[in-house]
């Protein structure tokens, strides 16, 4: 799978996909990471990325040419274009399946108070938030998206199986049981015994309900 960023902080998307596991699936060659600076695709000599909106208000506007050069430099037939906006649809597990198949994806970052709305009518597939608040840059969410549709690419965890009984994932949505490690008992505080006791049939008991408990409390969504 390739996927290629397209933003004014090329920097900030580098830095959370070259590490760790990102970065191994990129020197393994499972995924290509391509990084471009929308200023390289201006032609004036301010390079100049955005204006001032039509009809008035605060703020600045992207403008359209610099986006319209990217997308046509970069994109085939396979390409699949993403916008990162908070006006998107909310970014879910499932999506970051569906987008895990793809070959080929680009992802436009906005800044500012937003962006022509002919970029996103002409060139844009899918407008995707990570959520209901409003970052300064896009660039941190198309990380964010990138970051969760490269982890389910097959070999990238060294573990298939430990994406497959996550959170989100599967029927009946809801979030982990807590989990615990050693030493058995810290500052006072025990591990729950059942959790000692090897006997598998009452720690997948204790797991579910434990997981139907933290779910009722943190996201009675999921349950509705
Ligand atoms: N850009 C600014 N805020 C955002 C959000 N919540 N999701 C995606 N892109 C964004």
């Amino acid at each position: 799978m390739k996927i290629d960023i397209i933003t004014i902080f090329p920097e900030i998307a580098e830095a959370p996909l070259q590490a760790s596991i990102m970065g191994r699936a990129a020197s393994s060659g499972k995924v290509e990471f391509g990084f471009h600076n929308l200023r390289d695709y201006t032609t004036d000599k301010h390079r100049q990325v955005d204006d001032i909106p039509y009809g008035g208000g605060p703020g600045m506007v992207m403008k359209p040419e610099p986006f319209f050069a990217a997308v046509e430099a970069l994109r085939s037939e396979q390409t699949k274009v993403l916008l990162m906006t908070p006006q998107g649809k909310p970014f879910v597990q499932a999506k970051a399946a569906e987008l895990s198949g793809e070959e080929h994806l680009i992802i436009l970052c906005g800044h500012y108070e937003g962006i022509d709305h002919r970029v996103v009518e002409a060139l844009v597939d899918e407008e995707i938030s990570i959520g209901d608040y409003v970052l300064t840059n896009g660039t941190i969410a198309a990380a964010v998206v990138a970051d969760a549709v490269v982890r389910l690419i097959p070999g990238v965890l060294g573990d298939d199986a430990s994406s497959e009984v996550e959170s989100f994932s599967g029927d009946g949505k809801r979030v982990e049981a807590p989990q615990y490690t050693r030493p058995a008992e810290f500052r006072e505080l025990p591990v729950p015994e059942v959790l000692l006791s090897g006997n598998h049939k009452a720690i997948d008991d204790w797991r579910r309900a434990r997981a139907d408990e933290r779910t009722r409390e943190n996201r009675p969504d999921l349950l509705e």
